[in-house]
């Protein structure tokens, strides 16, 4: 890279101790090795650099796609050899990039090279399953491996960043990006956040394998009201530290390379122009180094939510609130050098943000080689690869969450010659992906009729009905689905919506089952024949016609490109399914939000007092949910005894045993859950704060420990301070929150 030495002769002493001081700052993260010769880097560049060039790094703009491929627009292509552009997203293969690259690091005046991000959100090729199934395996190792995968095959093809993990924290199933979080607890969210972190970033990007990850959408886009994306957010203080910041803070701690800026406001100010939540709280508080980027457009929306004139305005209160880079807004690019000469905004807050951009760069390896992430050998060799698909197999079967199976209907006998598979997901290839898929195939899903055919060929007669369209009035199809139900031992029902009916703009007003599939269920289920309904979804359904008629019901999300392969395997019993819900499912849509973690009020519903009226309650229906956070069957049954909290000094530790009591080995997730039974302000009945996943064999009794320290049972206050509170505590441990046993104890 052609550096100019001359500003470093003359003031050299002050500047190597300006470095060391700025390298010290920087190391202080994993992940984060900065050395002082990088520093030197940044420095030298920095002052070469016009002031159009640094507002350059600060602008991140998309490829475009046409009918020939990847294609980058005119204006961006300029802009790149001005060296006036930081980042491209949505640019991917070797070729491509390696174009793009070249354009920025052999014609721009400085050869600064760009970032190449994308939504890699649940694999890149190699298509998992969606977050939210993903969560429901609580296998910590088995989510990062994903995401190394997803990192591996993404940095083969020009990928070095991602807008990923999504770690929103929500209660609403109405909002339809519930999909790419890990739902509605903030204890389990961190730990899947840390570990999704580790999976893109490693503990370094030395192999070329990992990629910079971003934690978003900061903060707290999943309260949006009415479930309606892009809504308000309203929120007291408290529980936005309670509930849905320490995700966020996992991630930084766990060194994240950047972060993103959400689209929603909170409490009156939106989250890209918000200095308390974004210099204050992530810089200042939580010592975040990385560099933060708005989501698409959010500097220009600015005015919509009416708090910028225009946007030149928008851009002004965006980098002062300590926004960093702007997506798909050329709002910096056209207003900063303005700003700037205006005194409006400060060139020093300009060089802020180029620095933590190019000290990414420079983590990352670009600056040593540009086109380290242009691989064809790699994306010959590295893509796709058998034991990549064996993985994705095995996690789809982790995910899957058996939700009902009365009279031991799954898993399919083997007595069973005739099965019929019937419904609109049964043989659905696009919908297997699920929303955000990258640059997933679905030409490449194994649907889950080829699944079952994969495994019963030659020795069951599978036959296929589709019954009605996924969402549409049409019931022409069900008459020749009840006539193969008929004639069948088996009947497998795939039911549920389509990929695009969750992720990013698919809120629900209603959430059971769209279209007709109701009437297709009660038509099939009529058949009299054994009936298992396995369900594809990207959020809870509110599925309470399902549940009252429906024999068994296998929940397995969207399983990506493996997703027939791993259901089937859980069908036939190969797996015994250990996957528990990470978000409550309601009963309808009126009961939402309703999660695990409420409050008692001071007029709770009693079950053993189901006739008092003045209590906090529905006249039309249960205040449970109808599955609760937590929740998951076997194929085996597991009973839980002995529970004891002992308390030494100030640490907890819980302890309980488990037995598998049924006729095979079989996985359990076990939880702990602690009340604080009085507070100086009210406090949750229950709260996550452990679980482990153990194989349990058959007839085996084990020990379960969890060890805690009072730290574990702080909580923040009205005055957002943080701290335990002297007292009695109920400990419970359970394989869901709403099946437990219970001891006491006093700190
Ligand atoms: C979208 C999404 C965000 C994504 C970005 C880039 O609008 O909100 O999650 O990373 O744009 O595609």
């Amino acid at each position: 890279m052609h550096l100019s030495t001359g500003i470093l002769k003359s003031s050299l002493p002050a500047f190597i101790f300006f470095l060391l001081i700025q390298t010290s700052i920087a190391q202080n993260r994993p992940g984060a090795a900065f050395s002082p010769t990088d520093s030197i880097k940044v420095e030298t560049l920095l002052s070469q650099m016009t002031l159009d060039e640094k507002v350059g790094q600060l602008s991140l703009f998309a490829s475009g796609w046409e009918v020939t491929g990847p294609a980058m627009n005119t204006r961006y292509k300029q802009l790149i050899r001005d060296g006036k552009v930081g980042a491209i997203l949505n640019a991917s293969t070797p070729d491509y990039v390696k174009k793009l690259q070249k354009m920025a690091v052999e014609e721009s005046r400085l050869k600064i090279p760009l970032l190449f991000g994308y939504d890699v959100i649940h694999g890149y090729r190699t298509i998992f399953p969606i977050p939210l199934g993903q969560a429901a395996s609580w296998d910590l190792d088995a989510i990062e491996k994903a995401d190394r995968i997803a990192a591996g095959e993404a940095s083969a093809e020009g990928i070095c960043w991602t807008f990923a993990p999504m770690v929103d924290i929500s209660r609403d199933p109405r909002w339809g990006r519930v999909s790419e979080g890990a739902g509605e607890d903030p204890f389990l969210g961190s730990r899947i956040a840390e570990a999704r972190v580790r999976g893109f970033q490693g503990t370094g990007y030395e192999d070329g394998r990992h990629i910079l990850a971003c934690a978003k959408h900061f903060a707290a886009y999943g309260d949006p009201m009415a479930g309606r994306d892009y809504n308000v957010v309203d929120i007291s203080p408290a529980s936005l530290y309670e509930y849905y910041l320490p995700p966020y803070k996992a991630c930084v701690d766990a060194g994240v390379a950047t972060v993103m800026t959400s689209f929603n406001e909170i409490n009156g100010m939106p989250s890209t122009c918000n200095s308390w939540l974004l210099t204050d709280l992530l810089r200042k508080e939580w010592g975040f180094n990385g560099f933060v980027v708005t989501d698409w457009t959010s500097i220009n929306e600015l005015v919509e939510h009416g708090v910028a004139e225009d946007l030149k305005s928008a851009a002004e209160l965006s980098l002062n609130a300590g926004v960093d880079m702007d997506m798909m807004g050329s709002t910096f690019l056209d207003y900063l050098p303005g700003l700037v000469k205006e005194n409006k905004v400060k060139i020093s807050d300009i060089d802020r943000a180029v620095r933590y951009i190019l000290r990414a760069k420079i983590q990352v390896g670009l600056f040593d080689d540009p086109y380290r992430f242009c691989n064809q050998q790699r994306e010959q060799s590295e893509i796709m690869t058998k034991e990549s698909l064996e993985f994705a197999r095995k996690l789809v079967s982790e995910s899957c969450v058996l939700l009902k199976n009365d009279n031991r209907t799954l898993p399919v006998p083997q007595r069973v010659r005739t099965l019929a598979v019937i419904g609109p997901l049964g043989d659905a290839k696009k919908e297997m992906l699920g929303n955000w898929n990258a640059a997933g195939d679905w030409k490449n899903c194994i649907t889950l009729l080829e699944g079952i055919r994969n495994k019963c060929k030659g020795s069951v007669n599978v036959s296929f009905e589709k019954g009605c369209n996924i969402n549409d009035k049409d019931l022409s199809g069900i008459e020749a689905a009840v006539k193969l139900a008929q004639k069948a031992d088996y009947v497998i029902l795939a039911l549920g919506e389509s990929g695009e009916m969750s992720g990013e703009a698919a809120s629900r007003s209603d959430i059971d089952l769209p279209g007709v599939q109701n009437q297709l269920a009660d038509a099939v289920i009529n058949s009299g024949k054994p009936t298992a309904v396995v369900l594809f979804n990207g959020r809870p359904l509110s599925i309470s016609h399902l549940e009252a008629i429906a024999p068994a019901i296998l929940e397995t999300w969207f399983g990506g490109t493996q997703a027939g392969n791993g259901i089937t395997d859980v069908l036939f019993g190969d797996v015994n399914p250990s996957g528990k819900i990470t978000m409550s499912f309601p009963r309808n849509t009126g009961q939402i939000p309703v999660f695990y973690s409420r409050k008692n009020t001071g007029r709770p519903f009693k079950s053993d007092q189901p006739d008092e009226k003045y209590v906090s309650r529905y006249l039309d229906c249960p205040v449970t949910p109808l599955y609760p956070f937590g929740f998951g069957l076997s194929y085996t049954n597991f009973s839980y005894s002995g529970i004891k909290a002992l308390v030494k000094g100030n640490e907890i530790t819980v302890s309980a045993s488990v037995t598998n009591t049924g006729e095979r080995d079989g996985e359990e997730i076990v939880q702990l859950y602690i009340q604080d039974k009085v507070g100086s302000i009210t406090r949750p009945l229950k709260e996550l704060k452990g679980f482990k996943k153990l194989l349990i064999r058959k007839g085996q009794t084990v020990q379960v420990t969890f060890t805690l320290s009072a730290d574990d049972l702080s909580f923040y206050h009205p005055d957002l301070k943080k701290y335990w509170e002297p007292g009695e505590f109920n400990a419970f441990v359970g394989g869901s929150s709403a099946t437990v046993i219970s001891a006491t104890f006093r700190l």
